[in-house]
């Protein structure tokens, strides 16, 4: 059965994603601005890995969800095959991101602070590969997330469609 919004389950899951994101793209950039908060170089990284790997956890919700749910239903048909197509793309890239941050990790992480991961028992190759890709990959990540919330933005100021009630909080599943 088609449906003309997103459940507020996935709804809750892509707005906490955003957030997550936007905050732990910013902390390696704005280092010395979270040192001032957290201590030191170390903790910002701890931070930012510990919410990258909560957007790895997170992802894989969604995934789960998305499995289970049809996905809703818009008028523009070649539009809409794009706009799936952009969609499949951020999922790889939600997933690669931290997965290749945990490849490259070589030391213990410490998990919010809570719980010590140890380093996955990978070649040195294979870590310096990762982080070429997590460095690389960041540009194509935030590209894509720009390219997508700019044709969310499009659809609903310019071509007046309903694209972003789909993805907002609030209003019965149609
Ligand atoms: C959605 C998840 C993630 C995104 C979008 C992301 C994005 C980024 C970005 C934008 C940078 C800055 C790169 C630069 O300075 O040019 C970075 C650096 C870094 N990330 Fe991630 N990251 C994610 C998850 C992780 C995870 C899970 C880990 C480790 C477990 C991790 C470890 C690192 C490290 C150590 C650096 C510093 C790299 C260096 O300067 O050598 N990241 N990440
Ligand atoms: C880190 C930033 C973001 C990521 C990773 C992201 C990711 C995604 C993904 C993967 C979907 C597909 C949902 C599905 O069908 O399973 C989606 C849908 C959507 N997103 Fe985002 N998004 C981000 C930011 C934004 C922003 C800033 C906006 C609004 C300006 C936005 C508006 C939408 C809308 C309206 C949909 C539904 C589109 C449709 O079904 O055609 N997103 N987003």
């Amino acid at each position: 059965m088609q449906t003309h919004r997103y459940r507020s389950s996935q709804v809750f899951l892509h707005w906490a994603t955003f957030l997550l994101v936007a905050v732990l793209v910013s902390l390696p950039y704005a280092d010395e601005f979270y040192r001032s908060m957290l201590g030191s170089r170390r903790n910002v990284m701890t931070l930012h890995k510990s919410l990258g790997i909560l957007v790895l956890l997170l992802t894989v919700a969604r995934l789960l969800v998305r499995w289970r749910t049809p996905r809703p239903a818009q008028a523009n048909v070649p539009l809409d095959h794009a706009a799936r197509a952009g969609h499949y793309l951020l999922y790889a890239v939600l997933l690669a991101m931290p997965v290749s941050g945990l490849v490259f990790n070589s030391k213990p992480l410490d998990l919010f602070w809570l719980v010590q991961l140890p380093p996955l028992p990978v070649s040195e190759d294979a870590r310096q590969l990762a982080r070429q890709f997590h460095l690389v990959a960041q540009y194509l990540f935030l590209a894509l997330v720009a390219g997508h919330a700019g044709f969310a933005l499009w659809h609903h100021y310019v071509r007046k469609e309903r694209v972003l009630a789909t993805m907002s909080f609030g209003g019965a599943r149609q």
